[in-house]
């Protein structure tokens, strides 16, 4: 079920009509927020810090908040028979409903959207409470996903009004595995990239600071497209993947079959020590995808990565993948999906300079995805 985005405004010259933050929170619908809470503090590392439900005057759905650094979950489920959250995830499966972001001025965002052909969902709004009071909108984006515009530099209750700060049985690490989101990926129909790539710059005034087009991100079975944008500041990057001609079935395709739609297909986390993220997260249950031990034997990858600090001996134990630009190196890692279907995953990123998203790993992370693939017979 996509959303009729107008494709036909002139302008696309990139501009910033409006003040970007960053991310604000990452919002999940879920099948069972208590349990997907939990899961996102002991395996995840990230700690509780709010709680909506019937108990706080919310009798439809019940959400957890979860902070890790700058980055915010909100996981959300429906507390009663016959909502169209409880609809969403009977088609969808869990997944993410709304990419908010933080901006100077809502009213200035939600209109510039609007003239540049988006669909709002929610016009500007003063919501609060005894702790002050915060500026909502927002607008559709992909698939089901919308963004919600949240201004909430009058606000210091534990996330919006309605919450509370109730105490939490469960709790996340002690020290945080990620600090901050680093970027969220669309997964659209085949064909529909360029659109959405428009989108961004036409509503948000993002330009396009990566492509991957022709043949670069493609393996002997598979293929797809991706084009990232961002916000001049690079504090919120989106990368846009669509499938490609290939021989079998992409991870896009795949995506796009089990979640019914378009979507978030991945959510990349910031780590500023990825070995100790993964340990920890390991510990906790993640599953990362494995990398063949060859990666690290070929005599090339330290010619390309040139000098890094981690050695390779610790990344090959973990698997965490390595990639250089002009700017400096990362180094990353992918999960398998969280959940039932093979839906939505995480990465976790830790840059040295680099503004990519790990090139040159591609061709690793898309064998490593296609052997699962074939594990669940969807190659
Ligand atoms: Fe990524």
């Amino acid at each position: 079920m996509s959303t009729p985005v107008g494709v036909a405004a002139a302008n696309t010259t990139p501009s910033t009509p409006f003040d970007i933050h960053g991310f604000d929170a990452i919002v999940f619908a879920v099948g069972n927020a208590f349990q997907s809470a939990h899961f996102f503090a002991t395996a995840f590392g990230m700690s509780p810090v709010a709680y909506r439900g019937p108990e706080t005057g919310s009798p439809d759905e019940c959400s957890y908040v979860l902070r890790s650094g700058t980055a915010c979950f909100v996981v959300t489920g429906a507390a009663r028979a016959g909502t169209e959250l409880g609809e969403y995830v009977h088609h969808h499966g869990d997944g993410v409903v709304d990419v908010a972001l933080s901006v100077s001025d809502v009213g200035a965002a939600y209109d510039h959207a609007l003239a540049q052909g988006a669909r709002g969902l929610a016009e500007p709004h003063r919501t609060g409470d005894g702790d002050g009071t915060v500026m909502l909108a927002s607008i559709a984006a992909y698939g089901r996903v919308r963004h919600t515009f949240v201004d909430r530099s009058r606000y210091r209750g534990a996330h919006l009004p309605g919450y509370t700060s109730a105490p939490f049985a469960m709790s996340g690490a002690a020290v945080p595995y990620f600090q901050a989101v680093d970027h969220c990926v669309a997964a659209v129909e085949a064909g529909r990239m360029d659109e959405w790539v428009d989108f961004y710059q036409r509503v948000f005034g993002f330009d396009t600071m990566a492509e991957f087009v022709d043949g670069e991100i493609s393996t002997k079975f598979s293929a797809l497209r991706s084009r990232v944008v961002a916000d001049p500041r690079r504090q919120v990057k989106f990368p846009v993947v669509e499938p490609a001609q290939s021989a079998r079935h992409s991870q896009v395709d795949e995506f796009l079959q089990f979640y019914g739609g378009p979507g978030v297909q991945h959510v990349a986390l910031a780590t500023d020590d990825i070995l100790a993220a993964i340990d920890g997260m390991r510990a906790g249950g993640v599953e990362f995808l494995p990398t063949p031990d060859s990666y690290y034997d070929d005599p090339g990858l330290l010619d390309r990565m040139g000098p890094i600090t981690t050695p390779v001996a610790e990344l090959a134990r973990r698997g965490a993948l390595v990639d250089r630009d002009e700017h400096g190196h990362l180094l990353q890692i992918l999960t398998r999906p969280p959940q039932d279907r093979p839906t939505g995953f995480f990465e976790l990123i830790e840059r040295h300079g680099s503004q990519g998203f790990g090139v040159g790993n591609f061709a690793a992370l898309f064998q490593a995805i296609e052997r699962e693939q074939d594990r669940r017979g969807n190659l």
